[in-house]
């Protein structure tokens, strides 16, 4: 039997940041994740950093590398109808995005947990939460054949979607709001010179597709395919001409991962029972478009370890009665934006003419208004935190 204050499942962005910020703020935790310390390392995820991103980042001490390696942009670029139409982010709003791989931040999130030498358990089995609704919760899980069990004051679920913290919290008391989006993105990492410098979203009458990059010699590059989209059925040549046909133009070279990202929005209420927090994507899932996931698993984070701290320090359970709440205001508008992106950039099959045309003058209108690029910049770089 082992014991902690925070029992945090899942060493994503969210379980590992919040590891290092009550680390920092003297609270004892333990960390467990059901993969490989290589798989959480090596997964291919997005790579869009808000400036407060970097910030909270940089706050913790876990931006060294970061700003060495990040690459930072001040506007991106919209193409449709044959044209290109840049937004200018910084000169709207005063403020940036970095490009730097999620499982860079992991590594440097993994690295920094080590170093703290408190415990981050890789490939456990079973986990199981038990008791939230009581002041002792406990985490159950199995690793090499032994059965553990850590006794907690708090459990923080960072278990992302599929994890089985959010199934904790009763049913009657779980309100669910999703939406499945009828395509998904096909993604690679190829061995190539990015096209620009900076991002550029294409709306084509084939479909979605997006050049993002992860440094000056490998592009990263996404085009918008079926649900359910056989792999096997896009070859390397298949997949440059789509990329040629909606972006215009691209720098080929060797691909060196490809996967498919199913596409939903999600959003479960409330993000804490009892002893039990909710934080990313064990709460909450945006379609890709715009690269929020990460980002609001951070904001989560910044909540969460500051009530957490507060509650360790004596000052009473009213940040943490408020969390579920602060959280939820960003999220909603989080997902309004991913939606109205999503919705703006990609093909609908089954989108009327009239649709159609709506879509096409939304577009129109966001880059010929400046109140318009505005409204986009301010959410593309991130929304201001509440506190
Ligand atoms: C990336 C992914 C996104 O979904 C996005 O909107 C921007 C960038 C990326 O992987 O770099």
């Amino acid at each position: 039997m082992m014991r902690t204050q925070v029992g945090i499942i899942g060493a994503g962005p969210a379980g590992l940041l919040l590891a290092h910020l009550l680390h920092l703020a003297g609270v004892d935790s333990v960390v467990i994740e059901a993969r490989s310390r290589g798989y959480i390392e090596g997964r291919v995820r997005a790579g869009l950093l808000e400036q407060g991103s970097v910030d909270t980042l940089a706050e913790a001490g876990l931006a060294a590398r970061l700003r060495r390696e990040g690459l930072s942009h001040d506007g991106l670029e919209l193409r449709f109808d044959g044209m290109s139409h840049r937004i200018d982010l910084h000169g709207l709003t005063g403020r940036r995005v970095t490009i730097y791989g999620q499982q860079e931040v992991v590594k440097d999130m993994v690295a920094a947990r080590l170093e703290t030498g408190r415990p981050l358990y890789f490939e456990v089995e079973d986990t199981a939460v038990h008791d939230v609704a009581t002041a002792h919760p406990r985490i159950t899980w199995t690793q090499e054949g032994t059965r553990q069990e850590l006794h907690c004051d708090v459990v923080a679920g960072c278990d992302g979607f599929h994890g089985v913290s959010r199934g904790a919290i009763p049913a009657e008391v779980l309100r669910v709001y999703e939406r499945i989006y009828p395509f998904a993105w096909l993604g690679i990492l190829a061995q190539a010179r990015p096209i620009s410098h900076e991002l550029i979203y294409a709306r084509h009458s084939d479909g979605f597709a997006l050049a993002t990059m992860r440094s000056q010699t490998i592009s990263r590059l996404y085009l918008q395919c079926a649900p359910e989209e056989d792999l096997s059925a896009w070859s390397d040549t298949r997949i440059w001409d789509a990329l040629q046909t909606r972006l215009g133009a691209v720098n080929e070279g060797q691909i060196l991962q490809k996967g498919v990202t199913g596409m939903r929005s999600f959003v479960a209420e409330p993000m804490r029972h009892g002893r039990l927090f909710l934080a990313g994507d064990a709460a909450h899932i945006v379609p890709p478009t715009g690269a929020k996931g990460m980002n609001l698993a951070i904001a989560d984070v910044r909540v969460l370890a500051r009530a957490l701290t507060a509650f360790f320090r004596g000052e009473g359970e009213a940040l943490m009665d408020r969390y579920s709440e602060t959280c939820l205001s960003r999220i909603w508008k989080v997902q309004r934006f991913s939606s109205w992106m999503t919705a703006m950039l990609h093909r609908f099959d089954d989108n009327d003419p009239f649709e159609h045309r709506v879509q096409l003058a939304e577009l129109d209108y966001v880059v010929h208004s400046q109140a318009a690029r505005t409204a986009l910049a301010e959410q593309y770089v991130g929304l201001p935190y509440e506190s």
